[in-house]
């Protein structure tokens, strides 16, 4: 769990920097490594005058993604264009923001790429002002700040003391860890803000020769719809996926597999940065305990295939140390609860999740389920609903149960 309180906000969220052209520019780059170190991706917007000041190179580094930098430039805007990055944002800061960016933000100019982004933006803008002090204390610019102020721009700064242009006054940028501060207290806490996520999904694939495998029904849409909604709860979330076809949800990083043996061994690689597993995926029992390295040919009447069980995943979670909040799924076809409340205990959950599969239109292939929720707080049963819906229910009641479990300090 990560205890920051700012990392909790942060985590996951998309910030989207602007930085225009004045001497605090060196600053953006301690702010880049702060937002990401609590967690945020950024991207960043760099004016012209900026590149005069820090190289693009350096915030490319430090962001992990390339610098945008011009409007017009097709190779761009077939990337990511402005109003893609508009999209993409959670929130937009703008530091160093100059007189100059200020004024053309209060006159709503759109004829280069970061003023332009900030008019077609939904997300809420700040600025962090920076500048000589006479040109801070000019009445243009309080009144460019104010109208900014009045459209909901929140402005953060700037500081008093001595400028680099040897005078003494406000003008100065906050420092970066004050203003990643300010820009994580924009943000609502969410749910499981931080909190590290690993969801199995989908079947496995049991190999019998190069062309035939054991598998099973599993479309994986349970585990990809809670994938989704843990994301938007503000969790780093990690998808473990068999063989199916479903999109990635966004903010999530999918890890595809196609056996129990990978599965597991992709588990085992998370496992030490996990905070919360989710078993949802319907792991093939046997696996052939040969894989023939030609294709069977037919010849006999019968044919036996001897097999051999595989390896449980979720126990092993439930082994480990420190050991996750573990979650696991029971798809059964009778007695429901008495297997799902036996298979809890025996896998050490912290919860269990069953449905009934033989009911027709709920689990496996369909697009909805009903479930009852079992843990050590009691039972609660879910009604027939879509699966992405029930996935914000459970996710709801899951996040109660961990958050119990590990108390904020
Ligand atoms: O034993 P059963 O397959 O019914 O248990 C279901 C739960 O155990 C699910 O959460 C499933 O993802 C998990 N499981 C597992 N590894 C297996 C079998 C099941 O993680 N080999």
């Amino acid at each position: 769990m990560v205890a920051n309180p700012v990392s909790q906000r942060l985590s996951n969220r998309r910030i989207l920097l602007g930085i225009a052209g004045g001497i605090a520019a060196y600053k953006s780059a301690e702010l880049v490594r702060r937002l990401r170190d609590h967690g945020a991706d950024v991207r960043v917007i760099m004016t012209r005058a900026a590149t005069e000041f820090i190289t693009p190179m350096t915030l490319q580094a430090l962001s992990g993604h390339p610098v945008h930098l011009d409007l017009l430039d097709p190779a761009a805007e077939a990337a990511m264009g402005h109003i893609e990055l508009a999209r993409w944002a959670d929130l937009l800061v703008i530091a160093p923001a100059t007189a100059n960016t200020l004024s053309r933000l209060a006159e709503g100019r759109a004829d280069e790429l970061l003023t332009a982004v900030a008019l077609a933006t939904r997300a809420p803008v700040a600025v962090a002002p920076a500048m000589n002090q006479a040109m801070w204390a000019n009445a243009a610019t309080q009144a460019n700040l104010q109208t900014l102020a009045a459209r909901g721009i929140r402005v953060m700064g700037p500081a008093e003391g001595s400028q680099a242009c040897g005078e003494v006054g406000a003008g100065r940028m906050l420092e970066a860890p004050d203003i990643a501060d300010r820009v994580a207290a924009m943000f609502e806490s969410r749910l499981l803000d931080g909190v590290r996520v690993v969801i199995t999904a989908g079947p496995t694939r049991e190999a019998i020769d190069p062309v035939r495998f054991i598998s099973n029904h599993s479309s994986g849409r349970m585990g990809f719809a809670l994938a989704r909604a843990a994301a938007a709860a503000g969790a780093h979330t990690t998808l473990i996926a068999g063989p199916v076809h479903l999109p990635t949800p966004e903010r999530v990083q999918r890890v595809d597999v196609v056996s129990a043996a990978d599965m597991l061994a992709a588990v085992e690689t998370a496992l030490p940065d996990c905070d919360l597993f989710i078993g949802t995926a319907a792991v093939a029992d046997y696996r052939p305990a040969e894989v023939a390295q030609q294709k069977i040919k037919k010849q006999a009447e019968t044919l036996s295939l001897a097999l051999t069980r595989n390896p449980d995943i979720i126990s092993r979670v439930t082994q480990a140390s420190p050991r996750p909040f573990t979650v696991g799924f029971a798809a059964e076809t009778n007695d429901v609860l008495a297997y799902a409340r036996n298979k809890r205990e025996a896998k050490r959950l912290d919860m269990i999740i069953a449905n009934d599969v033989s009911v027709p239109g709920i689990g496996f292939e369909s697009t909805e389920n009903a479930v009852t929720i079992i843990s050590s707080h009691g039972e609660q049963s879910l009604d027939r609903m879509p699966k992405e819906q029930l996935a914000d229910t459970l996710i709801h009641a899951i996040a109660d149960a961990y958050s119990q479990q590990h108390p904020n300090p």
